[in-house]
């Protein structure tokens, strides 16, 4: 294997390695690690993606556990084809159109989520739209075998450069991955571009593989640069993920009128007297919680309760992101979030 010592000495020290195969090589190895909802880090013609089932809450949550200091940013599902895509979100006539000019491609598309779509919440971070992408490659020779988007955020951990070899992707996360597919230097080497249509234009979100004016020629409408709405950047997410219902984190007990999210398998004082409650994890495992969070505060907000009490959540590993997200529904603002 190509990668260097140095990486390889630093996964040793933590135990396991990840295998590096060529993609010719690789695909029945790839579809079995996700169908028990595991990750692999997979070529994709604009950088190496860290894939795991978008449709199982498990799996996603394995991808930002093994970024590290996550931070639930949504993800970008990558589909097959149009059939795939379809199912998942709703396409306006500017989107379609930008897909058949695009797709496989590095042009990523913002679009309304589909009622009862099966991709799970974390993947966008309880937004009510979706990131769509058909990407090329060994990628989309996968996603086609398994029949089930893959999310897939570039294939760094948290901070660390975006990954455009299976080396590099080694010697950042080879010690928390099983798989690396190496398909080679990755062509475009830029994430793709992000795109939103609009009813005044086609909103650039964030620029990548594919230029802007290509769009607005593909597209036949204008280009909307600023972003004046205030969502799409990783950071600005806070409030469209915070319910109804106020927020109190780490709760030490439960007050008249509150519904309890909880942790674990012990309860706090007065739980018995919350108006709803959801356990993210009765056994305190934080992954399951991760990938439980979205959809559990949702649930308990359409209880009715004003507050939402919150038992305390470890902040290890994934419980650092939980945390995180968990204070920005408490109190939303207009952060300035790490993105990775
Ligand atoms: O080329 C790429 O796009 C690579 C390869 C692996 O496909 N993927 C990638 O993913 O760059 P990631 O997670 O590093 O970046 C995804 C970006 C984030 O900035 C996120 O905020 C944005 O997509 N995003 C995802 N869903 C969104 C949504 N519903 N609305 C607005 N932005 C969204
Ligand atoms: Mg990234």
């Amino acid at each position: 294997m190509l990668w260097n010592a140095a990486a390889r000495r630093a996964a040793r020290n933590e135990g396991s390695v990840a295998d590096i195969l060529k993609t010719d090589d690789a695909l029945d190895a790839a579809l079995a690690i996700l169908a028990r909802g595991g990750i692999v880090a997979v070529p994709t013609e604009t950088v190496y993606g860290l894939a795991g089932d978008a449709t199982n809450g498990a799996a996603v949550a394995r991808i930002f556990e093994a970024k590290r200091r996550p931070h639930f940013n949504p993800l970008i599902a990558h589909v097959a084809d149009m059939a795939m895509a379809e199912r998942l979100a709703e396409f306006d006539p500017v989107s379609r159109q930008l897909a058949a000019a695009f797709w496989p491609g590095p042009l990523t598309l913002v679009l309304r989520l589909k009622a009862n779509s099966p991709i799970h919440p974390l993947v966008t971070a309880g937004l009510p739209t979706v990131a769509l992408r058909m990407p090329g490659g060994f990628a989309h020779e996968l996603i086609a075998a398994f029949g089930r988007p893959l999310a897939a955020p570039s294939a760094n951990s948290s901070g660390r450069i975006t990954a455009t070899t299976a080396e590099a992707v080694a010697a950042d996360l080879g010690d928390r991955l099983e798989l690396i597919v190496d398909g080679g230097a990755t062509p475009v080497g830029l994430e793709s571009t992000i795109v939103k249509a609009e009813a005044s234009g086609v909103r650039v979100l964030r620029p990548g593989g594919i230029a802007a004016d290509a769009i607005e020629t593909a597209a036949g409408v204008r280009l909307l640069r600023e972003a004046t709405h205030g969502i799409q950047a990783p950071g600005m997410l806070a409030s469209h993920y915070a319910p109804g219902a106020a927020v109190r984190p780490n709760a030490q007990d439960v007050r008249e009128g509150e519904a309890l999210l909880a942790f674990g398998p012990e309860r706090i004082e007065g739980a018995a007297r919350a108006v709803a409650v959801m356990n993210l994890s009765a056994r305190g495992d934080l992954r399951e919680a991760a990938a439980h969070l979205f959809s559990y505060l949702a649930e308990l907000d359409r209880s009715g309760a004003a507050t939402i009490a919150v038992e305390p959540v470890p902040s290890e590993g994934l419980g650092e992101a939980i945390n995180d997200r968990l204070a920005r529904a408490a109190a939303p603002r207009d952060g300035t979030d790490a993105g990775d």
